[in-house]
């Protein structure tokens, strides 16, 4: 079967990664054709809705919407949430990057969570087929990310992958090219980031936008709290409704990033005792590769390791790690064969 699937790859022209918080779109022959965040800005004008903005633009416009502009993330916990929101992206994608251009009816290979449901399956499916694909493949995303952090999946000794996104957690077992054991969660960046909006609203009162957040995460979020600079927050304070700013450390958000962080480690750990012990001896050699967005989160992977008892390593750039997976297997056709041999 694996086998099969594999040489249906030959003849794809287009790999998707939509994620939570981006989408990645790679053309076979041409490259990285786009990459921006999974935002939509819709404009009602009476009878319908018009695309104001999608991606970077419609990012910069969230939190700052005029009367009559919505701004939607379609994509919830890793999945599709509303569907023509999700189409109507995708459609402007389509033309942003000119894919028709290239190819009248593009073959399409898009990543997925492992974890979802048929429904969910289908809705990748519906969305997609505003791209007007004669066959639209998914892919299991931690499996795309395993190629795209150099691993060897063909092996007969297990790797294991924790991709951590923005919506979706989901830690897997891969042996002779595919997943063999899984654990997922619906908690990544999104609830980090949530968690600090709540933080400086109720320990700090200053309402602070998403997209402020989501910014300041690199430089504030450390598990260990210990970041030795207090980074600027820019916010509303909560009683008198005016732009104030605020000094904050990250040991003092520490607390409040703690829930989510926890949750994640928690299903690692679950992964790891529900691992058969055939394999497991393996995952005590090679460890854990983690791979998605929230990887980077300061001293997580020595969190982990602590938690875990086994090496923690983040693959190399491990945020494009699924889109990377996903275009090497369109482009190497090598790496095709060699999962499937
Ligand atoms: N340096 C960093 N520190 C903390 N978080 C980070 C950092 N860089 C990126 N992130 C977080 O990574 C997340 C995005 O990761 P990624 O691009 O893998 O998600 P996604 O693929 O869109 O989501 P999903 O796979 O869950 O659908 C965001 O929540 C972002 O805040
Ligand atoms: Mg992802």
């Amino acid at each position: 079967m694996i086998r099969k699937f594999f040489r249906n790859l030959s003849s794809i022209d287009v790999a998707i990664d939509l994620g939570t918080s981006h989408t990645s779109v790679y053309i076979r022959g041409e490259g990285l054709v786009y990459k921006e965040p999974s935002v939509i800005s819709l404009r009602d004008i009476g009878y319908k809705k018009s695309i104001l903005a999608i991606g970077n633009e419609a990012f910069q416009i969230m939190g700052k919407e005029p009367q009559g502009v919505e701004t939607i993330k379609p994509l919830q916990g890793g999945v599709i949430d509303q569907l023509e929101a999700t189409k109507a992206m995708l459609n402007e994608i389509a033309k942003r990057t000119r894919i028709h251009r290239f190819l009248k009816r593009p073959r399409v290979l898009i990543g997925a969570p492992y974890s979802i449901s048929d429904v969910e399956r289908r809705a990748v499916i519906d969305a997609t087929s505003i791209l007007e694909s004669p066959s639209v493949t998914i892919v299991e995303e931690p499996l795309a990310a395993a190629i795209g952090a150099d691993l060897d999946i063909s092996e007969s000794i297990a790797n294991m992958v924790v991709d951590i996104g923005s919506g979706i957690t989901e830690a897997v077992v891969i042996s002779l090219g595919g997943i063999v054991h899984s654990e997922s969660i619906r908690i990544g960046g999104d609830a980090i980031t949530e968690s600090l909006v709540h933080y400086f609203r109720n320990h700090c009162n200053l309402i602070v936008g998403e997209r402020t957040v989501e910014e300041l995460k690199p430089g504030l979020c450390d598990v260990y709290g210990q970041f030795e600079q207090s980074v600027t927050v820019k916010g509303i304070d909560v009683h008198s409704y005016l732009p104030q700013t605020r000094q904050i450390s990250s040991r003092q958000v520490k607390d409040a990033i703690l829930g989510p962080v926890s949750a994640i480690i928690r299903t690692v750990r679950q992964m790891l005792e529900n691992t058969p012990p055939v394999l497991s001896g393996d995952l005590i050699d090679r460890g854990i590769i983690l791979t998605g967005g929230s990887a980077l989160l300061q001293n997580l992977a020595s969190l982990m390791e602590a938690s875990c008892g086994v090496p923690v390593k983040i693959a190399k750039d491990s945020a494009g790690a699924t889109l990377r997976g996903t275009s090497r297997m369109l482009e190497e056709m090598e790496v095709i064969r060699m999962v499937s041999a």
